[in-house]
């Protein structure tokens, strides 16, 4: 088994979770809310990120950053941002920046299926989800992290699934406040 496929198996009970606490926003109350818990989680990672002396490994590859386009979605439907999450800080490690990459990275798997479930609701790339039509668009940058992810000489699933699981918990935390505000 790959190295993705393992890090989906020791995730996948977070995802669900997550999942079910997001729901499938058929209003555009919950969408509303999907958006600030979004954006509430990927904020503070994204500086996080911006900021990481990265491991060479991962040579000139980067992320896909969405921050400044959910800020742009909350802006269109004049939402405020939710109370950010105090300061985020993670190891800077190869196997936890795989972990966290994982988790942020891969979720443009299921930003399709988000996607279309937005377009529902009357919204695109140039209103209200805008960071879905970003996700949506870069598929190669998922693939291009795959080979990097596969290629590296080291890498231990221990640690790199106990940093996505760490990220799918902040982000269950970030959706939760949401949830409740
Ligand atoms: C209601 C919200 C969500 C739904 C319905 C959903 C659904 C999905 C689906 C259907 C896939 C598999 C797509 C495929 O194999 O082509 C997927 C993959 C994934 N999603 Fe989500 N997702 C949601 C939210 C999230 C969030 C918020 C995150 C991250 C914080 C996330 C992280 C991931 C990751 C890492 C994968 C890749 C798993 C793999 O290795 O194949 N998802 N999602």
């Amino acid at each position: 088994m790959d190295r993705r496929f393992k890090l989906r198996e020791k995730t996948s009970q977070s995802h669900a979770a997550l999942e079910g606490l997001i729901g499938a926003f058929d209003t555009i109350g919950d969408y509303h809310r999907y958006l600030r818990g979004m954006h509430s989680f990927r904020i503070p990672l994204e500086a996080w990120l911006s900021s990481l002396t990265w491991p060479p490994v991962f040579g000139n590859w980067r992320p896909v950053m969405i921050g400044a386009a959910l800020s742009a979605d909350l802006a269109d439907f004049s939402l405020q941002p939710h109370s950010m999450m105090d300061d985020f800080t993670l190891s800077p490690d190869p196997d936890s920046v795989f972990g966290t990459l994982y988790v942020l990275e891969g979720s443009m798997l299921g930003a399709k299926l988000l996607s279309n479930r937005a377009r529902q609701l009357g919204l695109s790339e140039s209103f209200g989800a805008r960071h879905l039509g970003l996700q949506t668009s870069t598929p190669a940058n998922w693939q291009m992290f795959l080979a990097v992810l596969e290629d590296s000489a080291q890498f231990n699933v221990d640690d790199a699934s106990h940093a996505a699981n760490r990220a799918f918990h902040v982000a269950r935390s970030a959706f939760s406040n949401t949830m409740e505000a």
